[in-house]
Protein backbone atom coordinates (compact mmCIF):
# COMPACT_ATOMS: atom_id res chain seq x y z
CA UNK A 1 0.00 0.00 0.00
CA UNK A 2 1.46 3.58 -0.89
CA UNK A 3 0.35 6.63 0.01
CA UNK A 4 -1.92 7.29 2.60
CA UNK A 5 -3.74 10.92 3.81
CA UNK A 6 -4.98 11.67 7.14
CA UNK A 7 -6.63 14.56 8.02
CA UNK A 8 -8.81 16.32 9.96
CA UNK A 9 -12.76 16.13 9.02
CA UNK A 10 -14.12 19.46 10.88
CA UNK A 11 -11.86 22.37 12.62
CA UNK A 12 -8.52 21.16 13.76
CA UNK A 13 -7.80 19.10 17.18
CA UNK A 14 -9.83 16.25 15.88
CA UNK A 15 -7.09 14.07 17.30
CA UNK A 16 -4.76 13.65 14.25
CA UNK A 17 -1.38 13.31 16.47
CA UNK A 18 -3.10 10.10 17.87
CA UNK A 19 -4.35 8.65 14.72
CA UNK A 20 -0.47 8.69 13.08
CA UNK A 21 0.87 7.60 16.32
CA UNK A 22 -1.61 4.85 15.92
CA UNK A 23 -0.80 3.66 12.57
CA UNK A 24 3.10 4.43 14.39
CA UNK A 25 5.64 1.29 13.66
CA UNK A 26 3.27 0.05 10.47
CA UNK A 27 4.65 3.06 8.48
CA UNK A 28 7.75 3.80 6.80
CA UNK A 29 7.61 7.63 6.40
CA UNK A 30 5.35 9.96 7.79
CA UNK A 31 5.54 13.76 5.97
CA UNK A 32 3.79 16.93 7.22
CA UNK A 33 2.43 18.67 4.25
CA UNK A 34 1.18 21.84 5.00
CA UNK A 35 0.67 24.47 8.02
CA UNK A 36 3.34 25.17 10.60
CA UNK A 37 3.96 25.39 13.72
CA UNK A 38 -0.01 26.50 14.37
CA UNK A 39 -0.64 22.60 14.45
CA UNK A 40 -0.96 21.37 18.37
CA UNK A 41 -0.58 17.52 18.30
CA UNK A 42 -1.33 15.81 21.50
CA UNK A 43 0.15 12.18 21.87
CA UNK A 44 -0.40 10.02 24.92
CA UNK A 45 2.12 6.76 24.84
CA UNK A 46 1.87 5.28 28.18
CA UNK A 47 2.86 7.81 30.90
CA UNK A 48 4.46 10.51 28.35
CA UNK A 49 2.38 13.03 26.87
CA UNK A 50 4.12 14.89 24.11
CA UNK A 51 2.99 17.62 22.05
CA UNK A 52 4.37 18.64 19.25
CA UNK A 53 3.70 21.73 17.08
CA UNK A 54 6.10 21.58 14.05
CA UNK A 55 7.40 18.26 13.78
CA UNK A 56 5.09 15.13 12.49
CA UNK A 57 4.20 13.24 14.70
CA UNK A 58 5.89 10.03 13.10
CA UNK A 59 8.83 11.34 14.95
CA UNK A 60 7.68 9.51 18.20
CA UNK A 61 8.07 6.33 16.21
CA UNK A 62 10.93 4.48 16.29
CA UNK A 63 12.01 3.52 12.53
CA UNK A 64 9.91 5.47 10.65
CA UNK A 65 10.82 8.47 8.94
CA UNK A 66 9.52 11.87 9.88
CA UNK A 67 9.51 14.20 6.56
CA UNK A 68 8.63 18.21 6.34
CA UNK A 69 7.18 18.10 3.32
CA UNK A 70 7.87 21.18 0.60
CA UNK A 71 4.56 22.54 1.44
CA UNK A 72 5.41 23.53 5.53
CA UNK A 73 6.39 26.91 6.34
CA UNK A 74 9.33 26.48 9.16
CA UNK A 75 10.34 28.25 12.24
CA UNK A 76 13.65 27.49 12.78
CA UNK A 77 13.80 28.20 16.25
CA UNK A 78 10.79 26.28 17.07
CA UNK A 79 12.14 23.78 14.93
CA UNK A 80 15.31 23.17 17.28
CA UNK A 81 13.45 23.97 20.42
CA UNK A 82 11.50 20.96 19.57
CA UNK A 83 14.20 18.33 18.90
CA UNK A 84 15.79 19.28 21.41
CA UNK A 85 12.83 19.05 23.88
CA UNK A 86 12.14 15.70 21.87
CA UNK A 87 15.99 14.32 22.41
CA UNK A 88 15.95 15.30 26.24
CA UNK A 89 13.21 12.93 26.64
CA UNK A 90 14.89 10.12 25.07
CA UNK A 91 13.59 10.62 21.47
CA UNK A 92 15.68 9.63 18.82
CA UNK A 93 15.25 12.60 16.26
CA UNK A 94 18.00 11.96 13.52
CA UNK A 95 16.10 10.39 10.85
CA UNK A 96 14.12 13.96 10.42
CA UNK A 97 14.26 14.81 6.39
CA UNK A 98 13.56 18.69 5.79
CA UNK A 99 12.40 19.44 2.23
CA UNK A 100 14.97 21.91 0.39
CA UNK A 101 11.65 23.83 -0.62
CA UNK A 102 10.64 24.61 2.44
CA UNK A 103 9.50 28.12 3.31
CA UNK A 104 11.35 30.04 6.25
CA UNK A 105 9.12 32.08 8.86
CA UNK A 106 10.97 34.89 9.10
CA UNK A 107 10.59 37.24 12.37
CA UNK A 108 9.08 39.91 10.54
CA UNK A 109 6.43 37.33 9.39
CA UNK A 110 5.15 37.21 13.30
CA UNK A 111 5.24 40.71 13.57
CA UNK A 112 3.34 40.97 10.36
CA UNK A 113 0.65 38.76 11.90
CA UNK A 114 0.16 40.00 15.06
CA UNK A 115 -0.10 44.09 13.65
CA UNK A 116 -2.31 42.59 11.04
CA UNK A 117 -4.63 40.80 13.41
CA UNK A 118 -4.60 43.93 15.63
CA UNK A 119 -5.36 46.32 12.86
CA UNK A 120 -8.17 44.35 11.66
CA UNK A 121 -9.70 44.93 15.16
CA UNK A 122 -13.56 43.04 15.43
CA UNK A 123 -13.06 41.46 11.48
CA UNK A 124 -9.77 39.61 13.08
CA UNK A 125 -9.35 36.16 12.03
CA UNK A 126 -8.45 35.18 15.68
CA UNK A 127 -4.86 33.22 14.27
CA UNK A 128 -2.06 31.90 16.44
CA UNK A 129 -0.18 34.64 15.69
CA UNK A 130 2.78 32.25 14.72
CA UNK A 131 3.30 34.54 11.42
CA UNK A 132 1.69 31.16 9.31
CA UNK A 133 -0.73 33.67 7.10
CA UNK A 134 2.23 36.25 5.60
CA UNK A 135 5.12 33.49 5.50
CA UNK A 136 2.44 31.94 2.86
CA UNK A 137 1.47 35.14 1.02
CA UNK A 138 5.16 35.53 0.65
CA UNK A 139 5.42 31.95 -0.73
CA UNK A 140 2.20 33.22 -3.22
CA UNK A 141 3.91 36.69 -4.04
CA UNK A 142 7.41 34.74 -4.89
CA UNK A 143 9.17 36.57 -1.99
CA UNK A 144 9.23 33.81 0.06
CA UNK A 145 12.15 32.83 1.71
CA UNK A 146 12.77 28.92 1.18
CA UNK A 147 15.24 26.21 3.14
CA UNK A 148 17.78 26.20 0.43
CA UNK A 149 18.15 29.86 0.34
CA UNK A 150 19.87 29.69 3.89
CA UNK A 151 22.80 27.79 1.99
CA UNK A 152 23.90 30.78 -0.33
CA UNK A 153 24.49 33.65 1.92
CA UNK A 154 24.88 35.91 -1.54
CA UNK A 155 21.16 34.59 -2.38
CA UNK A 156 20.05 34.54 0.84
CA UNK A 157 20.67 38.88 1.33
CA UNK A 158 19.16 39.48 -1.79
CA UNK A 159 16.10 37.41 -1.33
CA UNK A 160 15.60 39.33 2.12
CA UNK A 161 15.95 42.35 0.56
CA UNK A 162 13.27 41.87 -1.75
CA UNK A 163 11.13 40.48 0.96
CA UNK A 164 11.84 43.43 3.00
CA UNK A 165 11.70 46.43 0.35
CA UNK A 166 7.52 46.52 0.73
CA UNK A 167 7.12 45.48 4.02
CA UNK A 168 9.31 47.83 5.88
CA UNK A 169 7.14 50.84 3.96
CA UNK A 170 3.83 48.81 5.32
CA UNK A 171 5.75 48.47 8.99
CA UNK A 172 7.33 51.97 9.54
CA UNK A 173 4.18 54.20 7.37
CA UNK A 174 0.76 52.22 8.42
CA UNK A 175 1.67 49.94 11.49
CA UNK A 176 4.23 52.46 13.25
CA UNK A 177 6.79 49.99 13.55
CA UNK A 178 10.31 50.38 13.31
CA UNK A 179 12.46 49.31 10.43
CA UNK A 180 13.88 45.41 10.41
CA UNK A 181 17.40 45.60 8.99
CA UNK A 182 18.31 42.88 6.25
CA UNK A 183 21.52 42.51 8.48
CA UNK A 184 19.27 41.26 11.75
CA UNK A 185 17.27 38.57 9.20
CA UNK A 186 19.98 37.36 7.58
CA UNK A 187 21.99 36.41 11.10
CA UNK A 188 19.08 35.22 12.53
CA UNK A 189 18.18 32.47 9.89
CA UNK A 190 21.73 31.77 9.38
CA UNK A 191 22.20 31.01 13.08
CA UNK A 192 20.74 28.03 12.71
CA UNK A 193 21.82 27.05 8.69
CA UNK A 194 24.65 24.37 9.86
CA UNK A 195 22.66 22.47 12.29
CA UNK A 196 19.92 22.55 9.57
CA UNK A 197 22.12 21.16 6.41
CA UNK A 198 21.99 17.27 7.40
CA UNK A 199 18.81 17.44 7.36
CA UNK A 200 18.05 18.92 4.10
CA UNK A 201 16.59 16.37 1.28
CA UNK A 202 15.25 16.53 -2.02
CA UNK A 203 11.73 15.04 -0.37
CA UNK A 204 10.01 14.56 -3.33
CA UNK A 205 12.98 12.38 -5.00
CA UNK A 206 13.34 10.16 -1.66
CA UNK A 207 9.13 9.60 -1.23
CA UNK A 208 8.97 8.99 -4.82
CA UNK A 209 11.42 6.22 -4.43
CA UNK A 210 9.88 4.89 -1.60
CA UNK A 211 7.19 4.45 -3.11
CA UNK A 212 8.40 2.59 -6.11
CA UNK A 213 10.06 0.39 -3.56
CA UNK A 214 6.45 -0.07 -2.44
CA UNK A 215 6.48 1.51 1.48
CA UNK A 216 4.35 2.91 3.00
CA UNK A 217 4.19 6.92 3.12
CA UNK A 218 1.41 8.57 5.34
CA UNK A 219 0.97 12.27 4.71
CA UNK A 220 -0.21 13.97 8.00
CA UNK A 221 -2.50 16.87 7.82
CA UNK A 222 -2.65 19.83 10.14
CA UNK A 223 -5.50 22.37 10.81
CA UNK A 224 -8.38 20.87 8.98
CA UNK A 225 -11.01 20.69 6.06
CA UNK A 226 -13.23 23.94 7.55
CA UNK A 227 -9.53 25.28 7.75
CA UNK A 228 -8.61 24.67 4.31
CA UNK A 229 -8.06 28.53 2.31
CA UNK A 230 -9.50 27.20 -0.45
CA UNK A 231 -12.67 24.69 0.85
CA UNK A 232 -12.70 26.28 4.13
CA UNK A 233 -14.70 28.94 5.86
CA UNK A 234 -12.88 31.54 4.37
CA UNK A 235 -11.78 34.13 5.42
CA UNK A 236 -11.69 32.22 8.74
CA UNK A 237 -9.36 29.48 8.08
CA UNK A 238 -5.35 28.88 7.87
CA UNK A 239 -3.36 30.11 4.76
CA UNK A 240 -2.39 26.38 3.54
CA UNK A 241 -4.12 23.65 1.85
CA UNK A 242 -5.21 21.38 4.51
CA UNK A 243 -7.38 18.74 2.29
CA UNK A 244 -6.09 16.20 0.14
CA UNK A 245 -5.57 17.84 -2.92
CA UNK A 246 -2.94 19.66 -0.77
CA UNK A 247 -1.39 16.43 0.44
CA UNK A 248 -0.31 15.72 -2.90
CA UNK A 249 1.36 19.35 -3.76
CA UNK A 250 2.57 19.47 0.12
CA UNK A 251 4.65 15.92 -0.41
CA UNK A 252 4.99 16.06 -3.80
CA UNK A 253 3.84 12.78 -4.42
CA UNK A 254 1.41 12.55 -7.62
CA UNK A 255 -2.39 11.82 -6.61
CA UNK A 256 -2.46 8.70 -8.09
CA UNK A 257 -0.19 7.35 -5.74
CA UNK A 258 -2.47 7.96 -2.96
CA UNK A 259 -4.95 4.56 -2.21
CA UNK A 260 -6.76 5.87 1.25
CA UNK A 261 -7.71 9.13 2.65
CA UNK A 262 -8.32 8.54 6.60
CA UNK A 263 -10.43 11.69 8.14
CA UNK A 264 -10.61 12.18 11.37
CA UNK A 265 -13.34 14.01 13.23
CA UNK A 266 -14.77 14.39 17.12
CA UNK A 267 -17.67 12.76 18.15
CA UNK A 268 -19.02 16.59 18.34
CA UNK A 269 -16.69 19.58 16.66
CA UNK A 270 -14.74 22.44 18.10
CA UNK A 271 -13.71 25.32 16.64
CA UNK A 272 -10.38 27.72 18.09
CA UNK A 273 -10.52 31.89 16.68
CA UNK A 274 -13.13 33.19 14.53
CA UNK A 275 -15.74 32.29 12.55
CA UNK A 276 -19.27 30.69 11.70
CA UNK A 277 -19.85 27.76 13.56
CA UNK A 278 -23.64 26.56 13.30
CA UNK A 279 -23.95 24.03 16.21
CA UNK A 280 -21.73 25.99 18.93
CA UNK A 281 -22.95 25.85 22.03
CA UNK A 282 -23.32 29.06 24.63
CA UNK A 283 -24.71 27.14 27.28
CA UNK A 284 -23.80 24.44 30.39
CA UNK A 285 -23.68 21.69 27.45
CA UNK A 286 -20.75 23.93 25.42
CA UNK A 287 -18.54 24.03 29.10
CA UNK A 288 -19.06 20.28 29.72
CA UNK A 289 -17.83 19.38 26.58
CA UNK A 290 -14.55 21.89 27.20
CA UNK A 291 -14.41 20.48 30.89
CA UNK A 292 -14.73 16.71 29.96
CA UNK A 293 -13.00 16.80 26.83
CA UNK A 294 -10.07 19.38 27.96
CA UNK A 295 -10.67 20.99 24.96
CA UNK A 296 -8.29 24.07 25.11
CA UNK A 297 -5.48 25.28 22.79
CA UNK A 298 -2.44 22.78 22.42
CA UNK A 299 -0.65 25.95 20.92
CA UNK A 300 -2.14 28.79 22.65
CA UNK A 301 -4.18 27.37 25.28
CA UNK A 302 -7.32 29.41 24.17
CA UNK A 303 -10.47 27.40 25.31
CA UNK A 304 -12.03 26.02 22.22
CA UNK A 305 -15.65 26.94 21.14
CA UNK A 306 -17.40 23.65 21.56
CA UNK A 307 -20.55 22.23 19.60
CA UNK A 308 -22.99 18.94 18.51
CA UNK A 309 -21.68 16.84 15.84
CA UNK A 310 -22.73 18.08 12.32
CA UNK A 311 -23.45 15.54 9.36
CA UNK A 312 -23.47 17.93 7.16
CA UNK A 313 -20.12 19.15 7.42
CA UNK A 314 -18.73 15.44 7.89
CA UNK A 315 -20.16 14.40 4.45
CA UNK A 316 -18.36 17.89 3.04
CA UNK A 317 -15.17 16.36 3.87
CA UNK A 318 -15.83 13.51 2.93
CA UNK A 319 -16.83 14.22 -0.39
CA UNK A 320 -13.95 17.49 -1.13
CA UNK A 321 -11.18 14.93 0.08
CA UNK A 322 -12.69 11.49 -1.46
CA UNK A 323 -12.56 9.98 2.23
CA UNK A 324 -12.23 6.33 2.67
CA UNK A 325 -12.41 6.07 6.49
CA UNK A 326 -13.25 7.62 9.38
CA UNK A 327 -11.65 8.00 12.73
CA UNK A 328 -14.54 8.88 15.17
CA UNK A 329 -12.43 10.14 18.54
CA UNK A 330 -13.45 11.42 21.70
CA UNK A 331 -16.64 9.34 22.01
CA UNK A 332 -16.36 9.36 25.45
CA UNK A 333 -16.86 12.55 26.50
CA UNK A 334 -20.10 12.24 25.50
CA UNK A 335 -20.73 9.14 27.67
CA UNK A 336 -22.45 11.31 30.83
CA UNK A 337 -25.47 12.85 28.16
CA UNK A 338 -28.66 11.53 28.38
CA UNK A 339 -29.49 12.55 25.21
CA UNK A 340 -27.22 13.41 22.25
CA UNK A 341 -28.39 16.22 19.74
CA UNK A 342 -26.98 15.08 16.13
CA UNK A 343 -27.31 18.09 13.32
CA UNK A 344 -28.38 16.68 10.41
CA UNK A 345 -29.37 19.70 8.04
CA UNK A 346 -29.37 23.47 8.24
CA UNK A 347 -32.00 26.11 8.05
CA UNK A 348 -31.02 28.72 6.10
CA UNK A 349 -33.19 31.64 5.81
CA UNK A 350 -35.95 29.47 6.14
CA UNK A 351 -34.85 26.95 3.65
CA UNK A 352 -33.77 23.17 4.76
CA UNK A 353 -30.34 22.10 3.56
CA UNK A 354 -28.30 18.81 4.07
CA UNK A 355 -25.50 20.72 2.32
CA UNK A 356 -23.18 23.69 3.18
CA UNK A 357 -24.56 26.93 2.10
CA UNK A 358 -22.98 28.03 -0.94
CA UNK A 359 -21.88 31.52 0.40
CA UNK A 360 -20.02 32.85 3.32
CA UNK A 361 -23.65 34.73 3.85
CA UNK A 362 -25.36 31.21 3.87
CA UNK A 363 -22.99 29.78 6.42
CA UNK A 364 -22.97 32.74 9.00
CA UNK A 365 -26.87 32.31 8.68
CA UNK A 366 -27.04 28.37 9.32
CA UNK A 367 -28.93 27.53 11.98
CA UNK A 368 -28.84 23.82 13.05
CA UNK A 369 -31.64 21.17 12.98
CA UNK A 370 -31.22 18.35 15.47
CA UNK A 371 -31.98 14.60 15.40
CA UNK A 372 -31.85 13.28 19.72
CA UNK A 373 -30.19 10.10 20.09
CA UNK A 374 -30.55 8.29 23.30
CA UNK A 375 -26.92 8.53 25.44
CA UNK A 376 -25.37 5.39 27.64
CA UNK A 377 -24.47 6.87 30.65
CA UNK A 378 -21.64 4.37 31.35
CA UNK A 379 -18.08 5.22 31.13
CA UNK A 380 -16.67 3.29 27.89
CA UNK A 381 -12.82 4.22 28.16
CA UNK A 382 -12.22 0.59 28.43
CA UNK A 383 -14.02 -0.38 25.50
CA UNK A 384 -11.61 -2.50 22.65
CA UNK A 385 -13.74 -3.55 20.43
CA UNK A 386 -17.50 -2.34 19.00
CA UNK A 387 -18.93 -5.49 21.23
CA UNK A 388 -17.61 -3.70 24.20
CA UNK A 389 -19.48 -0.45 23.82
CA UNK A 390 -23.27 -0.47 25.32
CA UNK A 391 -26.18 -0.27 22.42
CA UNK A 392 -26.42 3.45 22.74
CA UNK A 393 -23.32 4.28 21.99
CA UNK A 394 -23.31 1.87 19.15
CA UNK A 395 -26.59 3.45 17.60
CA UNK A 396 -24.51 6.93 18.12
CA UNK A 397 -21.57 5.32 16.15
CA UNK A 398 -23.95 3.77 13.29
CA UNK A 399 -26.46 6.80 12.99
CA UNK A 400 -23.49 8.98 12.20
CA UNK A 401 -22.11 6.30 10.10
CA UNK A 402 -25.14 6.32 7.78
CA UNK A 403 -25.57 10.15 7.96
CA UNK A 404 -22.06 10.78 7.28
CA UNK A 405 -21.27 8.85 4.09
CA UNK A 406 -18.09 7.07 5.08
CA UNK A 407 -17.18 3.67 7.38
CA UNK A 408 -16.16 4.01 10.49
CA UNK A 409 -12.99 2.40 11.17
CA UNK A 410 -11.74 3.13 14.44
CA UNK A 411 -13.49 4.85 17.67
CA UNK A 412 -11.47 6.88 19.97
CA UNK A 413 -12.61 5.95 23.63
CA UNK A 414 -9.45 7.87 25.22
CA UNK A 415 -6.13 9.67 24.62
CA UNK A 416 -4.36 6.98 25.02
CA UNK A 417 -2.44 4.34 21.69
CA UNK A 418 -4.75 1.68 23.14
CA UNK A 419 -7.99 3.67 24.05
CA UNK A 420 -9.31 2.74 20.55
CA UNK A 421 -12.18 0.54 19.31
CA UNK A 422 -10.44 -0.78 15.83
CA UNK A 423 -13.88 -1.88 13.29
CA UNK A 424 -11.56 -1.90 9.93
CA UNK A 425 -7.98 -2.11 9.57
CA UNK A 426 -6.78 1.07 8.67
CA UNK A 427 -3.86 0.26 6.34
CA UNK A 428 -4.67 -3.25 4.62
P1 LIG B 1 -4.81 17.15 16.57
O1 LIG B 1 -4.38 18.57 16.42
O2 LIG B 1 -5.83 16.74 15.57
O3 LIG B 1 -3.64 16.19 16.61
O4 LIG B 1 -5.54 17.05 17.99
P2 LIG B 1 -5.07 17.70 19.38
O5 LIG B 1 -3.94 16.89 19.91
O6 LIG B 1 -4.89 19.16 19.26
O7 LIG B 1 -6.38 17.50 20.26
C1 LIG B 1 -6.92 16.25 20.52
C2 LIG B 1 -6.87 16.00 22.04
O8 LIG B 1 -7.74 14.93 22.36
C3 LIG B 1 -5.50 15.57 22.55
O9 LIG B 1 -5.32 16.08 23.84
C4 LIG B 1 -5.59 14.05 22.58
O10 LIG B 1 -4.75 13.46 23.57
C5 LIG B 1 -7.03 13.86 22.94
N1 LIG B 1 -7.65 12.66 22.37
C6 LIG B 1 -7.46 12.09 21.14
N2 LIG B 1 -8.32 11.07 20.95
C7 LIG B 1 -9.07 10.99 22.08
C8 LIG B 1 -10.18 10.17 22.49
O11 LIG B 1 -10.64 9.31 21.76
N3 LIG B 1 -10.71 10.43 23.73
C9 LIG B 1 -10.25 11.41 24.56
N4 LIG B 1 -10.84 11.59 25.73
N5 LIG B 1 -9.22 12.20 24.19
C10 LIG B 1 -8.66 12.00 22.98
P1 LIG C 1 -4.19 21.35 14.43
O1 LIG C 1 -3.21 20.81 13.43
C1 LIG C 1 -7.27 24.31 15.36
C2 LIG C 1 -6.88 28.22 13.38
C3 LIG C 1 -6.57 29.42 14.24
C4 LIG C 1 -7.28 30.52 13.48
C5 LIG C 1 -7.04 30.10 12.02
C6 LIG C 1 -5.89 30.82 11.34
O2 LIG C 1 -3.73 21.25 15.84
O3 LIG C 1 -5.56 20.79 14.20
P2 LIG C 1 -3.25 30.63 11.56
O4 LIG C 1 -2.33 30.90 12.74
O5 LIG C 1 -3.15 29.26 11.01
O6 LIG C 1 -3.13 31.69 10.50
O7 LIG C 1 -4.75 30.80 12.17
O8 LIG C 1 -6.78 28.70 12.04
N1 LIG C 1 -5.93 27.09 13.50
C7 LIG C 1 -6.21 25.94 14.14
N2 LIG C 1 -7.29 25.57 14.85
N3 LIG C 1 -6.26 23.44 15.18
C8 LIG C 1 -5.17 23.79 14.45
O9 LIG C 1 -4.19 22.93 14.13
C9 LIG C 1 -5.09 25.11 13.92
N4 LIG C 1 -4.18 25.78 13.18
C10 LIG C 1 -4.70 26.97 12.93
O10 LIG C 1 -7.09 29.26 15.54
O11 LIG C 1 -8.67 30.44 13.70
MG1 LIG D 1 -4.35 20.33 17.54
Amino acid sequence: MPAIVLLGAQWGDEGKGKATDLLGSRLDYVVKFNGGNNAGHTVVIGSEKYALHLLPSGILTPGVIPVIGNGVVIDLQVLFHELDGLEARGIDTSRLLVSANAHVIAGYNRTLDKVTERFLGSRKIGTTGRGIGPTYADKMSRVGIRIQDLFDEKILRQKVEGALAGKNHLLVKVYNRRAITVDEVVEELLEHAERLRPMVADTTLILGEALARNEIVLLEGGQATLLDVDHGTYPFVTSSSATAGGACTGAGIPPTAVTRVIAIAKAYITRVGEGPFPTELFDDDGEQLRQIGHEFGTTTGRPRRCGWYDVPIARYAGRVNGVTDLVLTKLDVLSSWEQIPVCVAYDVDGERTTELPMTQTGFHHAKPVYEYLPGWGTDISGARVLTDLPANARAYVDFLEDCSGTRISAIGVGPEREQTVLVHDLLD
